[in-house]
């Protein structure tokens, strides 16, 4: 069976900014790819692409055996991939249950259908307890389930998650990690970008590894750690 996305040398220019210069990615059907890389090494730009937030100047990404790059945000919400933001969304005025819902209407208009389907789906993520709480009331770790569940209710086949770890103490880490698996055993393929590497390395079935915009990496969790060219992408060159 082919890989659920494919995406092969994209290129994205903001002016004369690469900030995609030769990005390139297979995601496996039903594994975690974790993507990392430097600060500004155009991991969230390339989630962007691949969710139809953004347009890139050139390249291919394959999804599920169709082209999608240059296809608009909500045709490829609805082919199937779901994304959260690095940046949380707040949805301070919206309580869980309304925030997920949103999510939700995409696949069922109905509002009751929509309903139900977002109880489901909070509950599923652990915010059950939570579902009319007002979104500006959640802790950090809540907002971050809260981000994913509503990504969740659209039903996606693919799940990108941005740095859904991102300022969790540990055991809300350790949380996380069993929430993530549990998407897994739903059949959900997830790429995940992470700077945390002690959360990624157990979990990920494969690290792809981003340096201004270029794929320098793409294999095995254990061969990143021990790769000349990441090592020296994040730490700089060999001092001789
Ligand atoms: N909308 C934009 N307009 C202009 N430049 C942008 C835009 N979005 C991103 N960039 C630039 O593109 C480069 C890649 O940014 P991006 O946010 O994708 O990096 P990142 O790998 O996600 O970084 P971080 O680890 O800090 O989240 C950076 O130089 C950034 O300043
Ligand atoms: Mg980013």
């Amino acid at each position: 069976m082919s890989a659920l996305l494919d995406v092969e040398n994209l290129q994205k220019r903001f002016g004369s900014l690469r900030a995609l210069d030769g990005f390139s990615l297979t995601a496996e059907r039903g594994k975690l790819t974790g993507l990392i890389g430097p600060n500004g090494a155009g991991k969230t730009t390339a989630f962007a692409c691949i969710s139809g937030a953004t347009k890139p100047t050139a390249g291919k990404i394959v999804f599920d055996g169709g082209e999608i790059e240059g296809k608009p945000y909500h045709r490829v919400a609805r082919l199937g991939i779901a994304r959260t933001y690095q940046v949380v969304q707040t949805f301070a005025e919206m309580t869980v249950l309304e925030a997920v819902t949103v999510g939700a209407l995409m696949r069922h208009p109905r509002l009751s259908d929509a309903r139900a389907k977002a109880a489901d789906t909070i509950e599923f993520v652990g915010l059950g307890p939570k579902r009319d709480t007002l979104g500006k009331s959640l802790t950090i770790a809540d907002k971050k389930r809260l981000e994913v569940a509503r990504a969740l209710a659209t039903e996606p086949a693919l799940l990108l998650l941005d740095e859904v770890m991102a300022g969790l103490t540990p055991a809300e880490a350790q949380a996380a990690v069993a929430l993530l698996r549990e998407i897994l055993g739903r059949g959900i393929t997830i790429v995940m970008v992470e700077h945390v590497m002690e959360v990624l390395m157990p979990i990920a079935d494969h690290i792809v590894v981003l340096s201004a915009g270029k794929t320098i990496f793409s294999g095995t969790p254990h061969a990143a750690a021990n790769d000349p060219a990441v090592l020296e992408a994040y730490l700089g060159p060999p001092i001789t």
